[in-house]
This record gives C-alpha cells, structure tokens and sequence, in this order.
C-alpha cells in the first residue's frame, strides 16, 4: 500500500471541523484512497503473515517496535504494521487513522471489539492494588467487568455519580489511576460535565508523578464522534483517553464487531504492546468494512438519525401512556443545558444523538414494567421496521428493554441504585423515515396492556 502523507490534525473549535482545508466530512470519504492509478479503494490484506525482504528487514520492522523509545510511537512506520496480522494490517493502519481524525484525537488504535478496547486500557493505564473511579450507569458488561474481572486483579473500584464532581474527588487518592465514564451513559443517557470533571483531573495530575496521573477514560459510544468531541470540552488533559464500541454507530451496519481507543501518542506504545502481546486485534475484513464503508457515511447516517430521534423523542413525550422520555435534545432533560454545550456536531450544531430512553405509565415500578414488555412485544410482532434487540447505532431503528438485556446481568437492586429503573425502554433510532417509526409506535402505544 502506498505511503500517504499524513493529514493535518482537524482543528478544535471551530467548524465545519476541517483537516487542511477539507472538511472532515470530505476528507472521510477519501482518508484509505489508495494513491497513482488503479483501485479506488484499499484492498483487503488477508495474509495472516508477511514475507520479509531479508533478515536485516525483518529485524529492522521488529526493532522499530520492541524496546522502542515510547516517545517515538509517532515515528513507527505503516511497515511495523505489516509483520504479521495480530501486530496489524495496513488497512487497520489507515482506520486508526480516520478515528483519529473522526474524534478530534492525536492516534488510536482499533480493537476486536468495544470490550477488548476498554479492558485493554483499564489494564493498561492501571494495575494490581490501584483504585478506579467510575461514573454510573454505564454499558451491563463494562458494569460487570469493574464489579468482576477488575476487583479480581486487584483493582478496587468506586462507583459515583459523577454529576457530584466533589464526591468524586474524594474518593481520589495516591493509587487512583483511572477514572472512567460514558459521554451519554447506557442506558439512561446521564452527562457528565467533561470540562468540570477535566478541570478537576487537571488540576490533580498538576501535583502527581507521570507515572501516577490519573487517566480520563471516556467511552463515547452513544454519542459517536460525530455529535461529542471530549477533546474540545474544557482544557487539554494530556491523559484522557476515548473508547467505542465500534460495532455501534461507527460501523452502523451490524455486521461485525470493532472496537477503538483515541490515544494521546504517549500511551501509544503501551497500548500497542498490550494488544500484540494479548490479543484482540482487529481481522483486516472487519477493518475494510468499517475504512471503506461505515467513516465514509458516519456524519451522513448520524446527521438523519439524530433528525429523527428528535421527531420520535417529541412524539414520546407527548403520549399520554408515556410517563418519562430521557433525551438530551428536549427541555425536559436534567442536563439540556449541558448538553447543548458537550454534543456537537462536526458542523457546529446542537446534536443530541440518536438514543431515547423511556418509560411508560404504571401505578407504581411492577406495572409500568409489565406494559413496557407488553408494548415491546406488540411492537416487535407489528412493526416491519422497529426491531427489538439489543445494540444501538444501527442504520435500522432497534429497542430493548435494558433490565432484561443489555443490562440484566446486574442485580436488580444495583440496577436501582445506578440509576436505571424497572420498566426503562431504550430505543436506537435508524434511518427509517420518522413518521414510518412514529405510526409504528402509537399502534403499539395505543394498546396499552
Ligand atoms: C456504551 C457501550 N460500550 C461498550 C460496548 C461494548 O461493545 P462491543 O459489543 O463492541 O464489545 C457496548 C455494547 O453494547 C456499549 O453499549
């Protein structure tokens, strides 16, 4: 694959984000252009191992890697890449590349899926006998892996919430090392002031050791990079990192999983050596969809999901058997104004995303869960085009009920506790037109059972 020249990062706060003098919107559709004449589009390296020019090559393409300077991550050339496939491809290369640019970071690296690009930076910017803050609620098995797999390995977690930024400062200490949370929280798209919480994480590292600063560890899944930038909130904090879930609405057509961490380049190498040496790498065919197919219309798809999710979320509040709609684009939401400040778009508007959580009337928890499923299989047997089950971001409109699926391997009263109530419908909503959902929905609705 030909070298290309590297793009200019995409300038922060100002819009339409731009990298050079291309909007980023324009330079997606062309970020894996191969160069000179032949194909238009990267093809799919599918050798699990390379053949070397000799050994000195060879030697030369691993001594770039191991023991590297890792202040020299920047330097490693798209050859390193190309040694064998769980060190990389010059196709996961080039998609690194495009998230980069895609969430207003300086390098990222691409994972099997969005668990694996989570656990690897948990393990990664933490260890044995550290602490991990984390914000509630967040995805069922992000939820489950801080309560299991961490405190396992030595780790010990707290969970807060993180609108109480004073009580999370307390909960800090010389061996806190990360503190983790969600954009727009799964599933009840709870925010978290990023500028408040950066500020406060600044002014923390500013009196710690390198090797004892706390990383910021964003997962940016429902919002995707096209409405949040965490980089653009409040001031640069060099140890923040930004995790998705790929297979969500970056891929947007469900078809495979990925994952993905936007990295300052000085965890880079670390995280880069974590994955070679366990594992997780992302299969080249996955990585071509997702260059080829999924960034070139990310912006497009999100723009129309984000229109539409706007349209139902009005229609939800305005049914009288729905007792509460939780979306970040109406006045009624607790942090509307936050988040007309966090979720913006790559064109500089308002973009709330395309989540809705809901809940429908009941006297009391029992009941409004009982026609929540009730309603969710009426929808499910009618509709042609809402689809129950579980993951979001789909280029089709899908719901679930978080307490039976994304989420129901918490306990109930922990559940509660974090903020998810019984009964909490959770729609993704797709590139159907609107009113085609909207009908969909007051059929169902209209039968209350
Ligand atoms: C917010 C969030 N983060 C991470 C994940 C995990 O992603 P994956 O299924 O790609 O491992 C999910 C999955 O639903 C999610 O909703």
């Amino acid at each position: 694959m030909p070298r290309r020249k590297p793009a200019a990062a995409p300038r922060h706060g100002r819009f339409p984000r731009r990298v050079g003098e291309y909007t980023l919107e324009s330079y997606l559709l062309h970020v894996a252009d191969p160069e000179g004449s032949g194909p238009i589009v990267p093809s799919i390296p599918v050798a699990a191992t390379y053949r070397a020019a000799d050994s000195a090559h060879l030697a030369g393409l691993f001594g770039s890697i191991l023991g590297a300077d890792p202040a020299a991550a920047r330097a490693v050339p798209e050859g390193a890449h190309a040694i064998y496939q769980r060190l990389g491809n010059p196709v996961e290369w080039l998609l690194a590349r495009a998230f980069a640019l895609a969430q207003g970071g300086e390098s990222a690296i691409v994972f099997s899926d969005g668990m694996r690009a989570i656990s690897a930076c948990l393990s990664s910017r933490s260890h044995a006998g550290s602490e991990v803050v984390c914000g509630v609620p967040v995805y069922g098995c992000t939820d489950n892996l801080f309560t299991g797999a961490l405190p396992r390995d030595g780790r010990t977690v707290h969970f807060v919430d993180l609108r109480d930024l004073a009580a999370a400062a307390r909960l800090f200490n010389r061996r806190t090392r990360v503190v983790y949370c969600e954009t727009l929280a799964n599933p009840n798209l709870r925010m978290v002031d990023l500028a408040a919480l950066k500020r406060l994480l600044v002014q923390e590292n500013s009196k710690r050791h390198e090797e004892e600063k706390i990383t910021l560890i964003i997962d940016n899944t429902f919002a995707t990079p096209f409405c949040c930038w965490p980089h653009d909130c409040g001031p640069e904090l060099r140890e923040m990192i930004v995790v998705h879930s790929a297979t969500k609405g970056i891929s947007g057509f469900a078809t495979g999983l990925a994952g993905v961490a936007v990295i300052p380049w000085k965890f880079w190498m670390q995280l880069f050596l974590h994955r070679k040496d366990t594992g997780g790498s992302l299969p080249a065919v996955e990585a071509h969809s997702l260059l080829v197919r999924s960034m070139k219309t990310l912006a497009l798809r999100i723009r129309r999901q984000v229109g539409s999710a706007w349209q139902v979320a009005r229609f939800l509040e305005s049914h009288a058997a729905v007792a509460q709609v939780l979306y970040p684009g109406l006045r009624s939401f607790e942090e509307h104004a936050l988040a007309r400040r966090q979720l913006v778009d790559w064109d500089g508007n308002f973009s709330p995303g395309h989540m809705i959580s809901f809940i429908l009337k009941g006297r009391g928890p029992e009941e409004a869960e009982a026609r929540g499923r009730a309603f969710l299989d009426r929808l499910n047997a009618a509709s042609r085009v809402i689809t129950l089950a579980v993951s979001l971001g789909y280029v089709g409109t899908l719901i679930e009920e978080p307490s039976s699926g994304t989420h129901a391997s918490m306990p109930d009263a922990e559940r509660r506790a974090k903020g998810i109530p019984r009964g909490l419908l959770r729609l993704s909503v797709g590139l159907e037109e609107p009113q085609d959902l909207i009908r969909d929905l007051e059929r169902a609705l209209a039968r209350r059972g």
